[in-house]
């Protein structure tokens, strides 16, 4: 055997486990009882964790310097059997340490990630998973469920969201942070507030104190979540306060954290805003069934001023993610407040929804003025954790979703990011018949996005009218815009499809005042028994049928009757729908105007 063989040979058996670069390198030793020690001595930005989704979780800490302090733990997948992809570790606040152990429990030393651990300078995150949408907010890796501390300030949006940056299945949370300029083009600028001795991070929001009642400095950008505690006597949830001092990039959490407590078990996700006439704080959070009301003048001590959602509305499941806000009603000088209510399971199709009661409310407590019966949001199965954005410019009212459900989240097929949020919507409310609903409309924002337009000339549609390739050449990412005269046709359907006969059908059902989506030939489906539905709304009594509809290569949300009906749902074709059908039943109607904007 020659010599440089033989070197390579060694070199190749050593690789990844020990990389020699500037001295630095990588080991593990495996211990009894499935422990292990992995000995990082880098000057490397990242160890890159290979991760398969599907197996147990280990746990990590990391313990550094000569009095062996222990970072908090996180539960990371590492593979037993596959890598499925990989997550950053950083190694950056560890560089002064020099040698650092990380302590593994839970992981057998004959998994296959100990051979594939690496240490790396940088993280590829390319958009490449077909399913990664385009014009949607994703994480660029990890999980991603609800969005949090939506705010706007000095020209920029905000998002910050319910992350797990070691993985792609639910855990570790921790926000996330994304910015916008134009809602439509989100930039991931790291994570923002991460796990501690009082829990995980959980959802919650985030207000600007322009008038420093906290004490914090004019300006600041305070955040307000909730930190949550898994005890082996039971779970326990608190509201902690961060603050920034940089416009939300960094925050720093308050030393006398937790800033509110109770004895309830399910207390969570604090939405704060200032209510002017009373020149105070008001904070409405989920307790158990009910939504719970406080107020403050300094943002640090709350006092419980009312609860609201005794036999109100749905209880099929716990109640979530609030929000409450006063809208105009539209050609009025009225206004009514809006309370939101997120509930999962207990939706109209199943699993997670987004609830809502039109009333009044007075700084201290909210009163429903709607006859009894349920208001929901939209009528999709993808629109979860809906809040608004603080301090929207202009007098708007600016809410995104969480696009996915509960029952299926944790199985949908990608890989390196799992989760979307819905694109923002702008609020109004309207009445009709003595009552006050929500109108959803896709913010302005969405027509400046659009880079390409293809107009269709009208047509009479009297049977079958099929369009192949309209929508090709947009990568499964445009807004299809759509005016139908409903004529004498009593149900109209419209069909996106491809070749492999994969299809997403709209279908208007005049007679019965109805229009539905059907997912359940879309493309993938299997993954979960709750994913194929078919998903239905209220119609208006009008001549004309006016749709938006927004594909982004996973996701479906059509805007109808002017965001008087919103559904939203989550597809899987194979490859992008790339022809549309049109076919009325009973009866002819007309395309008065068709028009395919993509998006990039
Ligand atoms: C809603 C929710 C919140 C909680 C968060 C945890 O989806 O359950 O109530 O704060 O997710 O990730």
């Amino acid at each position: 055997m020659g010599k440089h063989f033989l070197y390579a040979w060694m070199l190749w058996a050593l690789f990844p486990l020990c990389l020699h670069a500037g001295g630095s390198c990588l080991s593990v030793i495996h211990l009894a009882s499935e422990r292990n020690i992995v000995r990082v001595d880098s000057m490397f930005n990242y160890l890159l964790l290979p991760v398969q989704d599907t197996a147990p979780e280990g746990m990590l800490s990391v313990v550094s310097g000569s009095n062996h302090a222990v970072s908090p733990v996180f539960r990371v997948r590492l593979a037993r059997d596959r890598v499925d992809y990989y997550v950053p570790f950083p190694l950056s606040g560890y560089k002064a340490c020099g040698c650092l152990s990380i302590d593994v429990q839970g992981v057998p030393s004959s998994s296959v990630c100990w051979a594939s651990l690496q240490l790396s300078d940088s993280f590829a995150v390319a958009r490449e998973e077909m399913f990664r949408p385009v014009y949607h907010h994703t994480p660029l890796y990890g999980w991603m469920n609800d969005p949090n501390g939506l705010f706007y300030k000095d020209g920029v949006w905000h998002l910050y969201f319910q992350h797990n940056p070691y993985g792609s299945t639910w855990g570790n949370m921790t926000w996330g942070h994304s910015i916008s300029a134009d809602l439509a083009h989100w930039a991931f600028q790291g994570d923002v507030l991460h796990p501690d001795a009082w829990g995980a991070v959980f959802s919650g929001s985030v207000v600007v104190d322009e008038k420093n009642t906290a004490g914090f400095g004019a300006g600041a950008v305070v955040a307000f979540y909730t930190s949550a505690l898994p005890t082996p006597w039971g779970d326990v949830q608190a509201q902690s306060m961060a603050y920034s001092l940089d416009d939300g990039k960094t925050f720093v959490k308050f030393a006398h954290n937790p800033v509110l407590t109770s004895g309830k078990r399910d207390f969570r996700d604090p939405k704060v805003f200032w209510y002017e006439p009373g020149k105070h704080w008001v904070m409405v959070l989920a307790g158990g069934q009910e939504m719970d009301i406080y107020s403050s003048m300094n943002l640090r001590d709350w006092k419980h001023e009312s609860s609201f959602g005794i036999m109100q509305g749905a209880h099929g499941g716990v109640w979530e993610c609030p929000d409450l806000f006063e809208l105009p009603v539209e050609g009025s000088k009225e206004k009514k407040w809006v309370l939101v209510c997120n509930i999962n399971p207990g939706g109209p199709f199943g699993g997670s929804a987004t609830q809502y009661f039109v009333g009044s409310f007075d700084g201290k407590a909210f009163v429903n003025e709607s006859p009894v019966g349920v208001k929901w949001m939209d009528y999709g199965k993808d629109h979860y954790a809906a809040v608004t954005f603080s301090h929207a410019p202009d007098g708007r009212t600016v809410l995104l979703a969480w696009m996915s459900n509960w029952q299926y989240q944790a199985v949908l097929p990608t890989l390196q990011y799992r989760g979307a949020n819905t694109i923002a919507r702008d609020l109004s409310l309207y009445e009709a018949d003595g009552d006050y609903f929500l109108r959803c409309v896709p913010v302005p924002e969405m027509r400046e996005a659009r880079t390409d337009t293809v107009q269709v000339a009208p047509f009479r549609v009297d049977g079958k009218r099929e369009l192949l390739g309209l929508l090709k050449g947009n990568d499964g990412a445009c807004e299809i815009e759509l005016v139908m005269e409903k004529k004498d046709a009593s149900k109209i359907s419209v069909t996106l499809c491809n070749q492999r006969g994969e299809s997403t059908v709209l279908c208007c059902d005049i007679a019965h005042a109805q229009w539905t989506v059907d997912r359940s030939q879309s493309g993938m489906t299997g993954f979960s028994p709750d994913f194929p539905a078919v998903t239905a709304a209220p119609l208006a009594d009008t001549p004309q049928i006016c749709v938006r509809l927004f594909m982004d290569r996973s996701s479906l949300e059509v805007f109808c009757d002017g965001g008087k009906s919103v559904m939203t749902n989550r597809i899987f074709p194979s490859e992008p729908y790339d022809r549309l059908v049109f076919e009325s039943l009973h009866g002819a109607f007309d395309v008065c105007s068709l028009a395919v904007h993509q998006l990039k």
